[in-house]
């Protein structure tokens, strides 16, 4: 009785096996055909450019964007964090970008196109964890009056400015990368789409 209650149960499941692989073939077939009408979905699943008002974003904030399945962090820097990056730099691995990944349009020290607003990928240049904001200056957690604000990572604790610039001693290599990016207007930020008439 069990035997034969495992066995329909069996056949049931290769039954519904068979319909889902014959579902899933439909679909392969319908695709090439949707991607030819539709080429925006295709741009899409090769990552296209992200665009993000950036006057939505309060002085000291900062918001994730998703853009290629990478997080970045998008920052407004007030003139006290501006003023900061110089004083922190004697305790940085790569305090000129010279070594970091990050577009020759960007400013190597403050790594922005417009200071104010500073554009990184969210991940962590050791082994790829999303480094926390912590623009609290003067965190007792983190070299309490050497510390002026930035991104800590909690893999195995990498320290980088309110740059994105990397701190000597950690486990990280180079500073976060910077992402392509570029203005459409004042307010608007593209990111992925090099900046025109750059370097
Ligand atoms: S992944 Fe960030 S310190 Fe290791």
């Amino acid at each position: 009785m069990s035997d034969d209650g495992v066995n329909v149960g069996r056949r049931r499941f290769l039954t519904a096996a068979t319909s889902v692989v014959g579902a899933a073939g439909a679909v392969g077939v319908a695709v090439p055909f949707v991607a030819s009408w539709n080429p925006s979905a295709k741009a899409k699943a090769a990552g296209a450019p992200v665009k993000y008002n950036i006057s939505k974003l309060e002085p000291g904030q900062m918001v994730t964007v998703e853009w290629r399945g990478k997080p970045v962090y998008v920052v407004r820097r007030t003139q006290e964090t501006l003023d900061n990056l110089a004083k922190v730099a004697p305790l940085l691995r790569d305090p000129e970008s010279t070594e970091s990944n990050q577009p020759p349009y960007v400013n190597p020290e403050n790594r922005a196109i417009k200071p104010q607003t500073l554009v990184l990928v969210g991940l962590c240049t050791h082994l790829g964890c999303a480094p926390m904001f912590r623009p609290e200056v003067g965190a007792a957690d983190l070299g309490g009056s050497e510390w002026l604000g930035g991104f800590f990572c909690p893999c195995h604790g990498s320290k980088y400015d309110m740059a994105g610039r990397v701190f000597k001693g950690v486990p990280a290599p180079t500073n976060l990368d910077v992402p392509p990016y570029s203005y459409e207007s004042d307010e608007v930020i593209v990111i992925g789409v090099d900046q025109e008439g750059a370097a």
